[in-house]
């Protein structure tokens, strides 16, 4: 290491495991939810759409429970994994994009502007992912943590909720389906939608952390396995 660098310690341990669980999570999600959306064209059966579904909310499961903490994390974490050095739209923010125009060769301990854009987009659409997801997940497969509410809401008799299965008409009123579809609806709208948004964004991220790696070269790929960033010892660094 040139000696008008120092180590700093940037990301935490608990923030390195939300990135990389999360990155898993999701490249598995979209998989699955690829193959969902596509299910006509490919000629799943019942059965099998059901092990698809199934699959996607267990996997869904671990993505909300990974991306609750992190939001958790935001008020009560420390250091970089605070909302104040994440999101962008903070005090002083549009001071620090001026900056970033300014001082191209600016280093960044942690996010350089752009990145906190990108940061607070991405966290955006998954929030919406989970919200939309928890709900479809219980008016499809009848799962947790709406699904008894959609069985009683559907059911004919509803001390026989276990008579409720996807894809089945037992104990099914008709009327209280087609209204619970209604509801449906606009959750399943925003989940594709964040589905593209984030089709779009994750890409972007990459090229994003290629570009800002070219410009700032604080080794910022590996700083997400180890922890650790290289930055000038004064002067032109962000704090
Ligand atoms: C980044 C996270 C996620 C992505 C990218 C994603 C993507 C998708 C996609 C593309 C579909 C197919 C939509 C369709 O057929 O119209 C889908 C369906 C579904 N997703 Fe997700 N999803 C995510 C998270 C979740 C979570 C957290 C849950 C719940 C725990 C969930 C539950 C469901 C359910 C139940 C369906 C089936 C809906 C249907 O009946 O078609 N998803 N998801």
């Amino acid at each position: 290491m040139n000696n008008q660098y120092q180590q700093v310690y940037v990301w935490s341990r608990y923030l390195r495991l939300f990135h990389w669980i999360n990155v898993l999570a999701i490249t598995i999600l979209l998989g699955l939810g690829l193959i969902i959306f596509n299910a006509k064209t490919l000629g799943v059966s019942v059965d099998g759409k059901i092990l698809l579904k199934t699959l996607h909310v267990i996997t869904g499961y671990v993505f909300a429970i990974n991306l609750l903490l992190r939001l958790v994390m935001g008020f009560f974490g420390k250091g970089y994994e605070r909302w104040k050095k994440t999101l962008p739209f903070t005090k002083g923010f549009s001071q620090e994009l001026a900056e970033f125009k300014q001082q191209p060769h600016k280093k960044y301990k942690g996010h350089n502007p752009l990145g906190k854009l990108m940061v607070g987009a991405l966290l955006l659409s998954m929030c919406i992912q989970m919200i939309s997801g928890l709900i479809i997940a219980g008016t499809d497969i009848y799962y947790p943590p709406f699904g008894q509410y959609f069985a009683k809401s559907i059911a004919i008799d509803s001390s026989k909720l276990d008579l409720i299965e996807p894809y089945s008409k037992e104990n099914v009123d008709d009327q209280a389906y087609l209204e619970m579809r209604d509801i449906r609806k606009p959750f399943i709208t925003a989940h594709v939608y964040a589905f593209y948004t984030l089709l779009f964004l994750i890409p972007l991220h990459i090229v994003g952390v290629i570009v800002a790696e070219r410009r700032e070269k604080t080794a910022l790929v590996s700083a997400m396995i180890n922890g650790y960033k290289y930055i000038p010892k004064k002067d032109n660094r962000d704090d």
